[in-house]
């Protein structure tokens, strides 16, 4: 297993759509352990395979505490939707920003797993909202999307400042960091 870098905002790759997987390989198997592996490390408890610069549609969730209830979603789909929630959320790929941003309270989503058998899930609550998320970078968008201008601005200067100047700021410990 392998550690991975994790693109950070505003790098224009976290903008590209990722292409549907076609086969679940032990490819897609060693994909998904590296990136339980980056996730951890971070720490985080979403990760979207963009977000280690793969364009493919793999994502990786786990909200236990201590590591060991991984679930894996590839070419998730979200087929219904119901009331809204929000919540604070951040993202490894945008470090030390917490922002609430609406969603759908509960979801259908359909994907396969990592033997590559289909399956079918209704979700509530902030596995909801991480699966989400997770979505939302398969399609090239980041949650600050959500914020307004104004505040993405802020933010994009900010962290140019940061990579600029070499920075590596602090993991963000409990917060929901997608
Ligand atoms: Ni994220």
């Amino acid at each position: 297993m392998a550690v991975l870098d994790i693109l950070v905002y505003p790098d224009p790759r976290l903008r590209e759509i990722a292409e549907p997987v076609v086969r679940v390989d032990d490819n897609i198997r060693t994909l998904v352990d590296d990136m339980a592996e980056t996730m951890y490390q971070a720490p985080g408890i979403g990760l979207a395979a963009i977000q280690v610069n793969i364009p493919k549609r793999v994502i990786i969730i786990d909200l236990s505490k201590d590591q060991s209830e991984l679930q894996v979603f590839i070419n998730p789909q979200i087929v219904e939707r119901d009331g809204t929630q929000e919540i604070e959320e951040g993202c490894l790929s945008v470090p030390d920003v917490f922002a609430p941003v609406r969603r759908a309270e509960s979801i259908l989503v359909r994907a396969l797993n990592r033997d590559g058998d289909r399956f079918e899930m209704r979700v509530e609550g902030l596995l909801s909202v991480c699966i989400q998320h997770e979505i939302d970078h398969l399609d090239g968008k980041v949650f600050v999307d959500y914020l307004s201008r104004l505040k993405r601005e802020r933010i994009r200067k900010r962290l140019q400042k940061q990579a600029k100047r070499g920075v590596h700021p602090a993991p963000a410990g409990d917060a929901v960091t997608l």
